[in-house]
């Protein structure tokens, strides 16, 4: 049984929903927060108290693109959570292909560089106890429909993931091939976790097509214009591709609260949507589930985390 929770990227669309969810459970006494903006989470916060009528959220600031952010949050928790979620991303903001001080690009860092680091910290602190969830998406095993290609790499070795974590890999990758990449290795990262930590559950869950969020105001112009006023409000609903965030986001109450999910594996919608029933995507796409990928992306991305981070965890 979950009593607390935290939830990064908890302010808006999918995590904000999320911590409403969890707060009308009875057993849930304590919500986390974690937001990168003071006062977009104060109102967040605010809004939550009122919706629920509970007095049960905190806030902790972290920017999850940044190592010592995300260092920093953990130096500041004073007590251990059940449940850490990890929402918090999406396309990279307005360059997702640009290069970080960390030399990483945008999307790796707001998608993973920061809550991995976060998550080992709060691991090795005992500040995990019982479970974490990844915020996946279909577009990390293709969406034929939605013109988004299976992510393909030649050999899927770790060589290869730094070239897409770094922003050097040839393969000419347009920003939602890279969304995928970054996606897909979160899960294969999650996996070789679910491995390494087996005192706690490891479930990657996509949301799916989720109306109602802000992750298509944070678009590149020409994305924006297609995704915004295009694909999400006329052709998804026309296919019968999206759903409401209350539905989205009951799939991550669902991923923590449901014991038919396991550990180590990736949830998302049937093979030609990104709404409906959820199936295991190992199911639809083996590569998932090939231990030797999951720890190429694994060892991957340790080389970037700050070399501290890398001598503990190594
Ligand atoms: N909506 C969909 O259809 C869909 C489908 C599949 C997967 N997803 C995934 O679901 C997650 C939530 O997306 P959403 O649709 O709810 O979008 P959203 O409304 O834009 O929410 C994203 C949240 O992440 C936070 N965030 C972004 N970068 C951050 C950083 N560096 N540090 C801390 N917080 C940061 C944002 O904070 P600010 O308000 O400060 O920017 C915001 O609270 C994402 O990981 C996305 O990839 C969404």
């Amino acid at each position: 049984m979950l009593r607390s929770i935290m939830i990064t990227g908890a302010n808006s669309g999918l995590g904000k929903e999320a911590a409403r969810q969890f707060a009308l459970r009875p057993e849930v006494e304590r919500i986390v927060l974690a937001c990168r903006d003071e006062s977009r989470a104060a109102e967040a916060q605010l809004w939550l108290e009122e919706s629920t009528g509970r007095s049960i959220f905190e806030v902790l600031i972290v920017d999850v693109s940044d190592p010592d952010s995300a260092r920093a949050a953990v130096d500041r928790m004073q007590e251990p959570v059940d449940a850490l979620v990890l929402n918090a991303g999406g396309m990279g903001g307005q360059k997702p292909l640009g290069i970080t001080s960390q030399g990483v690009t945008n999307m790796f860092a707001a998608n993973m560089l920061g809550h991995s680091i976060l998550t080992e910290e709060m691991i090795r602190r005992g500040l995990i106890k019982q479970a974490v969830l990844y915020a996946g998406s279909e577009a990390a095993r293709g969406v034929k429909k939605m013109n988004i290609k299976r992510p393909a790499l030649k050999t899927f070795s770790s060589e290869e993931f730094t070239q897409v974590i770094n922003g050097t890999y040839d393969g000419k990758l347009d920003d939602m091939a890279n969304y995928g990449l970054v996606k897909l290795m979160a899960s294969l990262w999650m996996s070789t976790m679910a491995r390494k930590h087996q005192d706690l559950q490891f479930v990657t869950m996509s949301p799916g097509g989720t109306s109602g969020t802000k992750v298509m105001d944070k678009l590149p112009m020409g994305m924006k214009l297609m995704f915004k006023y295009v694909m999400m409000p006329i052709m998804m609903p026309l296919m019968g591709m999206v759903h409401g965030v209350e539905v989205g986001a009951k799939r991550y109450v669902d991923g923590l609260t449901d014991p038919a999910y396991l550990s180590g594996h990736f949830y998302a919608s049937k093979e030609s949507t990104v709404t409906g029933p959820i199936i295991d995507q190992g199911d639809i796409f083996p590569l998932l589930y090939d231990v030797r990928v999951q720890d190429n992306a694994w060892k991957a991305i340790h080389a970037f985390h700050p070399k501290v981070e890398a001598a503990v965890f190594a």
